[in-house]
C-alpha cells in the first residue's frame, strides 16, 4: 500500500522512515531472505555470486532496524531443505555465513546488538562455522539493543518436534500440554512472535519459516530480489504494516 496511490518514481523517492509512526514499530520482524539465486543469473552470474551480494542488503537492514527501533529481526539463512541444493553450493553458503559472521562481529557488537542463532545444530554444520556461531552468541550476549537472530539449519517443522520431544522428555503429562508448554521448548522461547514477515522475491509462501511463531503475523510480499533490498524496504514494509488492522480471531474496531 502507497500514501495516496503514488506512481513508482514517487514512492521510490519517498522517506517511509519518515512517515512510520514511531510509537507502533513492530518490536519483532522476520526476514525471508530469497530471490538471490535468481538477482544472479539475471546478470549472468553464478547463483552464489547473489548470496555474496546479500550481505549488503543484509547489513543495511540490520542498520536499518536498529535505526527505526526494531527489538528483535530473525532472518531466514539457510532452512533445513536447503541440504537438497547442489553440494557446491551448501558448502559455499555454510563457508559465506561464518566469514560473513567474522567480518560483521565487531561492528554489530559495537552497535549493541546481540546475535542468535535458531535452528538444528546437526552433524551437516561444519565445526568451524558452529564455532563462530558459538564465538558471536558469546560476544554480543549482553547487549540489549536489538536481537539478531540467524536462521541457520532452521525448520518450523523441525522445531515444532524438537519442543515436543523435549516436552516428552522432561515427563509432562499430556493432559499438561497446551499451546504455553509448548512455546517453553521452542529454540527462543525468550523472543516475542514476529508482528511482520516479509518476504522478498515475489513469492508468496512461507516455506518452513517459524511456522508456531507467526499464527499472528502480518505478511509483506515484495517482488525486490533480496540482493536489492535495503533499509529503505524495510520502512516500506513497515508502513505497509501500520495501515493493517490486528484482529486476533476478534471483532475488530470500525
Ligand atoms: C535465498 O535465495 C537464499 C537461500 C535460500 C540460502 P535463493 O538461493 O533461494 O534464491 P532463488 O530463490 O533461487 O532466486
Ligand atoms: C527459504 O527460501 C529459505 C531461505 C530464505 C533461507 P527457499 O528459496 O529455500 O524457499 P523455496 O524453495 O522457494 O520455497
Ligand atoms: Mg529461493
Amino acid at each position: 500500500m502507497s500514501p495516496n496511490h503514488m506512481s513508482a518514481s514517487e514512492e521510490a523517492e519517498t522517506d517511509y522512515l519518515a512517515l512510520l509512526d514511531r510509537s507502533r514499530i513492530p518490536v519483532h520482524v522476520g526476514c525471508v531472505m530469497d530471490g538471490n539465486g535468481r538477482w544472479a543469473e539475471k546478470r549472468g552470474l553464478p547463483r552464489t555470486e547473489g548470496h555474496g551480494a546479500g550481505e549488503a542488503a543484509l547489513m543495511d537492514t540490520a542498520f536499518g532496524a536498529l535505526d527505526a527501533g526494531l527489538k528483535w529481526l530473525t532472518v531466514f539463512a539457510f532452512s533445513t531443505e536447503n541440504w537438497h541444493r547442489p553440494v557446491e553450493e551448501v558448502r559455499y553458503l555454510m563457508h559465506f555465513n561464518e566469514s560473513l559472521l567474522t567480518r560483521h562481529r565487531d561492528e554489530l557488537h559495537e552497535a549493541g546488538v546481540r546475535i542468535n542463532f535458531s535452528g538444528r545444530r546437526d552433524w551437516r554444520v561444519p565445526r568451524r562455522v558452529a564455532r563462530r556461531m558459538e564465538e558471536a552468541t558469546e560476544l554480543t550476549k549482553d547487549n540489549t539493543r536489538m536481537t539478531l537472530t540467524f536462521a541457520f539449519n532452521y525448520g518450523g517443522r523441525a522445531e515444532i518436534v524438537d519442543a515436543v520431544r523435549k516436552l516428552v522428555e522432561s515427563g509432562v503429562p499430556a493432559d499438561r500440554i497446551n499451546e504455553k508448554a509448548i512455546s517453553r521448548y521452542l529454540y527462543h522461547p525468550e523472543a516475542p512472535d514476529p508482528d511482520l514477515v516479509i518476504r522478498t522475491s515475489g513469492e508468496m509462501r512461507i516455506s518452513n519459516f517459524l511456522l508456531w511463531e507467526i499464527a499472528y503475523s502480518e505478511l509483506v510480499f515484495t517482488d525486490v530480489l533480496w540482493p536489492d533490498f535495503r533499509r529503505d524496504d524495510l520502512y516500506r514494509a513497515i508502513y505497509e504494516y501500520q495501515g493493517r488492522h490486528r484482529r486476533y480471531g476478534k471483532v475488530g474496531p470500525t
